[in-house]
């Protein structure tokens, strides 16, 4: 076994391509990833350093390899050093990439190595948490600028990014977001950061809810589906980041059951090209407890969020006191 792989191992080593490094923190979760080949049969991973094949999961296992990714669960400081994918294609050949790991161990007073960087986001405000996609299911627990934790109404917070409202120069900086993953029950700390860089352009509008209004109240029958249409205008011209969407209870309708509640988008261009979007939440049927929901439409643009909510009444005020 060991003398077929070593074989295995000085073939690919001739055609190994690229090196990339991940930087990762002590005692954190960490997932690798080889590159994407739509013909590939099999992937393997190698440690470099002893040649030895990484294995899938066991029980107890802290580095194991399933399929294009490598898993550190989590990151000790001996982990540091040089790993091999190797792609096998149908035809036998085979196509091997290195990759570089750097564990930075963990010292009180650091919060983030500064080596910890992802490409930098030059933009319009919106900052995407990098990595998180990588792993199930994970949550974001905390959102740091250059260290401090981020708070104020300034952030609009989404699942995996943040949004800065008209970011300034002041805004450039060092952006880590902080998130748990969980594993079979264990739970783990990952953080990345990346640098973001303001894009001092010209301001989008300020997202304007033309309907609904808040507070609206809508009358319904029990039983009967509903429609609900939210209209805001977002700016001149097609918006870089443009949602509008609906929340129910501030639960994002995408969240719900989608045989009650599911929601479609339309964008159009107005007078003078204001641009506009369109999302309408369709109910297939109304419950009695709909009667007490919020139903919420979020607009949302680079520069701001908005919202607006309505609530239902019974068409009948004979039907009770509520
Ligand atoms: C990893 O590979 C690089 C270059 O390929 C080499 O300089 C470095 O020493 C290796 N690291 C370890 C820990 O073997
Ligand atoms: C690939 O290798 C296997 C085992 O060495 C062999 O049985 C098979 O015929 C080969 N396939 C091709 C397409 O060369
Ligand atoms: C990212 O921004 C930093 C700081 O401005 C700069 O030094 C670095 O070259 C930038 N990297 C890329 C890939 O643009
Ligand atoms: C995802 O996380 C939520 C809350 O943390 C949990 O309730 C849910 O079961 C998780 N789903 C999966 C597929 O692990
Ligand atoms: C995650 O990090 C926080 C502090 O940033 C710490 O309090 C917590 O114990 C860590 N959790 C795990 C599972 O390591
Ligand atoms: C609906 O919104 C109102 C006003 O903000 C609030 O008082 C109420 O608790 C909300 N209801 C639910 C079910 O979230």
């Amino acid at each position: 076994m060991g003398y077929v792989h070593l074989i295995f191992l000085s073939t690919f080593l001739s055609v190994s391509m690229t090196s990339e490094t991940f930087e990762a923190m002590e005692g954190e979760a960490l997932v690798i990833k080889c590159p994407r080949w739509s013909s590939s049969v099999k992937v393997t991973w190698y440690h470099m350093d002893t040649s030895k094949i990484i294995p899938a999961e066991e029980e107890g296992s802290r580095i194991f390899s399933s399929k294009r990714f490598l898993w550190f669960l989590p990151t000790s400081r001996e982990d540091s050093g040089n790993y091999t994918c190797v792609i096998l294609f149908s035809n036998n050949r085979t196509k091997s990439f290195d990759m570089s790991v750097h564990v930075h161990p963990y010292e009180r007073g650091i919060c983030f190595p500064s080596q910890i960087r992802y490409p930098n986001d030059t933009g319009r405000g919106k900052i995407v948490c990098p990595t998180i996609d990588n792993y199930k299911n994970a949550t974001i627990i905390q959102w740091y600028k250059d260290c401090k934790p981020l708070q104020g109404e300034r952030y609009f917070k989404a699942e995996k990014y943040i949004f800065i409202n008209n970011p300034r120069k002041e805004d450039d900086g060092y952006y880590t977001c902080q998130f748990i993953y969980t594993h079979k029950g264990n739970m783990f700390n990952v953080s990345a950061t990346r640098i973001f860089i303001s894009k001092e352009k010209h301001s989008p509008l300020p997202p304007q809810i033309l309907f609904p209004k808040d507070n609206d109240v809508i009358e319904v029958e029990l039983g009967a589906a509903l429609s609900l249409k939210c209209q805001a205008r977002l700016g001149i011209k097609k918006q870089p980041i443009a949602v509008v969407t609906w929340d129910v209870d501030n639960v994002p309708v995408k969240y719900l059951d989608f045989s009650r509640f599911n929601e479609k988008t339309n964008f159009f261009e107005g007078r003078a090209q204001e641009y506009y979007r369109e999302t309408t939440l369709h109910i297939t049927e109304i419950k009695k407890e709909d009667l007490q929901a919020n139903f919420t439409c979020v607009a949302v643009n680079e520069m701001h969020n908005t919202k607006a909510t309505v609530t239902l009444q019974l068409k009948t005020p004979r039907e009770g006191l509520q």
